[in-house]
């Protein structure tokens, strides 16, 4: 009974003596999770939800597989932004993984009614693509391509769903120059891979409507 209870004490200070360190470690990484995510914020905004102005895209509430494989992608190069080429060049796999899990789960703010011209001028052309495809361009070689209605994948709001991002509330800009660098094969395909055969299909014009219609959707209706 003695011998037991001794073992025990023994056993017990070398848990302690193991465990505290892990719980120092836990609180470490804890702070630099949030010291990184500061960093983030000071592009991405408050509540990393992006800022019209640069063009940089809300972060919070996108699907956790999909931060962490641009976080990949741009570490890599195979998806290219100077700024976000060095940023992720610092992020380990690690890292990648706290961080996507940390911004999936930020709350998306409601947002205010939009304001300005965007919010009053009637987009039919953006509307009538994202809600029911439309003829694509003709295509070299390939015929004329159908662009499939956005919100089949994207939802019917724009909000995403599943592994699918949010396009809703992103900048209108940073919309366009993502569509573009897949028809100039500067983004890699992603998962699923359908986003370059769409964005090949798609003329200059559809490419701003639809960015347009977008960027003046709320990110959360509320
Ligand atoms: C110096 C400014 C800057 C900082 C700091 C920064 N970003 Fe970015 N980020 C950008 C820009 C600009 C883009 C748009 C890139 C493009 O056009 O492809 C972007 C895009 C992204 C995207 C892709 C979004 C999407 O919808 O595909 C993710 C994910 C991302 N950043 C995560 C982060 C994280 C996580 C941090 C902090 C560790 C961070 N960024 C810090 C400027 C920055
Ligand atoms: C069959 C499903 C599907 C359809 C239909 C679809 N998308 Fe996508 N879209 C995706 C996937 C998957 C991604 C994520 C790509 C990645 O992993 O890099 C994406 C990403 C995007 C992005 C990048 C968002 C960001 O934050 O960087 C834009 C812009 C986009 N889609 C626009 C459109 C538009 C406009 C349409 C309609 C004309 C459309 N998509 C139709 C599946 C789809």
């Amino acid at each position: 009974m003695k011998q037991a209870g001794r073992g025990f004490l023994i056993g017990l200070a070398g848990v302690l003596a193991a465990g505290l360190p892990l719980v120092a470690q836990a609180a470490a990484a804890q702070s630099a999770l949030s010291k990184q995510i500061d960093v983030c914020a000071s592009c991405h905004g408050e509540n990393e939800m992006g800022s019209r102005d640069g063009g940089y895209p809300a972060i919070a509430g996108l699907p956790a597989a999909y931060i962490r494989a641009q976080l990949k992608a741009f570490r890599h190069g195979a998806r290219d932004n100077v700024m976000m080429n060095a940023v992720a060049s610092g992020v380990d796999a690690a890292q990648r993984r706290a961080l996507a899990a940390y911004l999936a789960a930020m709350s998306v703010p409601v947002s205010a009614p939009a304001r300005g011209a965007a919010a009053h001028r009637p987009n039919p052309v953006g509307a009538a693509l994202a809600i029911h495809g439309a003829p694509g361009q003709r295509i070299a070689g390939h015929g004329t391509a159908e662009i499939p209605a956005c919100a089949a994948c994207h939802g019917a709001a724009g909000l995403g769903q599943g592994a699918f991002p949010r396009l809703a509330g992103q900048p209108a800009d940073y919309l366009q120059a993502q569509l573009r660098a897949w028809q100039a094969q500067k983004r890699p395909a992603g998962n699923p891979p359908v986003m370059p055969a769409i964005a090949r299909a798609m003329s200059e014009a559809q490419i701003k409507a639809v960015s347009a219609y977008y960027g003046a959707l709320p990110a959360n209706p509320g």
